[in-house]
């Protein structure tokens, strides 16, 4: 994602150059307290657009503009819950095969996927991927380019190779993924258009936790995600001493950053010399705030007339971030490798090559991949892992 946020930034000066994205993330748990055991949420430029868990009935809009999308089709709510109910006991499923797989026995499990396409709306170029993790470490992940399963772990294998060998689960992905996708997309970006294309700006502030901690440039309520955020010494920028948060949504759909310098090595005298910028995409004007002292806030008192309760705004913050984060369903597999360089592939080596044309008689219970509809917004492939 770092990628493509310094592409786009790049891009700045031609403001028209926008790369939007649909991604869909669902979340099985098994034995997870407090947490629905099936959960789904879609986005659109990095904003939630739906929502289901096993607790409701349906598919719900979590943007008022998706409620234009009955517009076109009455159905489409109805749809898209049956598509989404319709694989809940597969993942249920598999999250069992997963821990007989793994021999695990009981406790806390989660299963994920994760699929969506990215579209660059002035070269029409179409990144598309679909990934599965499990207990929060990648588990296989689909390469466009090579029509193949990267299994990244030992038990993934044998799934890698049955879903190779099945042609009509190969063509079925990649049609979704170059194109059903991105047809949805454009559609969903048609009419989001005035929200997604808006741009606000955030209110940036200085916090410090205690008097030797780093300084925190924190920036919150802005929109797009598609934000640089630095500190800079005498106008140039700084890499070293800094820390560079993510990006992280807001309950109100405007997102969160912070950057943090360590000044420990720093006089009191040079602290002037030091400034945090922030840059939204779209917006010509940087936000530029000079790192001074009467300006951070902390929780303890600096001159004796009592500080900024801190400890109670970032206890507020982390409440607010894990009820996003659980709303959400963020993808609680943080993978290390952003971007598109993929996994590192298990020794597959001898992986079947030609390999029996019978792909499903080795499967004592059926490998349900229905016939491709080919439009229906999400993907309806129904993969065991067996
Ligand atoms: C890309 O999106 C921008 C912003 O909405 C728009 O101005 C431009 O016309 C779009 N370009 C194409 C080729 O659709
Ligand atoms: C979901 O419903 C079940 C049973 O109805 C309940 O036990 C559980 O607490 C609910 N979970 C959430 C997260 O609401
Ligand atoms: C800040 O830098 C000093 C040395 O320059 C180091 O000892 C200290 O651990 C750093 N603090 C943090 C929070 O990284
Ligand atoms: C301020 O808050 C930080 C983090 O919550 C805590 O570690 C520190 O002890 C607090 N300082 C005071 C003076 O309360
Ligand atoms: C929803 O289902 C109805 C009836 O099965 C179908 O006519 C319609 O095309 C579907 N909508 C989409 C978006 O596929």
């Amino acid at each position: 994602m770092k990628i493509l946020v310094v592409l786009v930034l790049l891009g700045l000066h031609s403001a028209a150059a926008v790369t939007h994205s649909l991604k869909y993330i669902y979340t099985a748990s098994s034995q997870v307290p407090n947490f629905p055991e099936y959960v789904t949420v879609g986005m659109v430029d990095d904003v939630q657009i739906d929502h289901y868990d096993s607790n409701a009935t349906r598919v719900l809009p979590k943007q008022d503009w998706m409620n234009r999308v009955t517009e076109d089709d009455p159905q489409y709510w109805e749809n898209e819950t049956q598509i989404v109910t319709g694989q809940q006991q597969l993942f249920k499923d598999n999250i069992e095969i997963l821990k007989q797989r793994f021999l695990q026995t009981g406790g806390a499990h989660i299963l994920q996927l994760m699929y969506g396409c990215e579209w660059d709306n002035e070269t029409g170029e179409v990144y598309g991927y679909t990934q599965y993790g499990y207990d929060g470490e990648d588990f296989l992940a689909f390469d466009l380019k090579t029509e193949t399963w990267i299994a990244p772990k030992p038990q993934a294998v044998i799934t890698k190779r049955k879903w190779e060998n099945d042609k009509a689960l190969i063509a079925q992905t990649k049609n979704y993924l170059t194109q059903t996708c991105v047809d949805w997309l454009k559609k969903y970006v048609n009419y989001g258009r005035s929200s997604l294309m808006r741009t606000e700006l955030p209110s940036v502030s200085l916090l410090q936790k205690t008097p030797s901690s780093p300084v925190s440039c924190f920036a919150t309520g802005f929109y797009p995600n598609r934000v640089m955020m630095f500190w800079r010494k005498d106008g140039e920028e700084l890499h070293e001493d800094v820390e560079l948060g993510e990006i992280l949504p807001n309950h109100d759909g405007s997102f969160q950053m912070s950057v943090d310098l360590n000044l420990s090595s720093v006089t009191p005298e040079d602290w002037r010399r030091y400034e945090c910028v922030f840059q939204l995409s779209g917006v010509k004007d940087d936000i530029i705030t000079k790192l001074d002292e009467t300006a951070i806030q902390t929780n303890w008192s600096k001159t004796g007339d009592g500080g900024f309760p801190l400890g109670a705004v970032i206890g507020v913050v982390v409440v607010l971030l894990l009820l996003v984060v659980c709303i959400v369903g963020f993808f609680l597999w943080k993978n290390k490798k952003k971007g598109k360089e993929g996994f590192q592939p298990a020794n597959t080596s001898d992986a079947s090559s030609s390999s029996s044309s019978s792909s499903s008689s080795s499967s004592s219970s059926s490998t349900e991949v229905p016939v491709p509809d080919g439009n229906q917004p999400r993907s309806e492939e129904e993969v065991e892992l067996q």
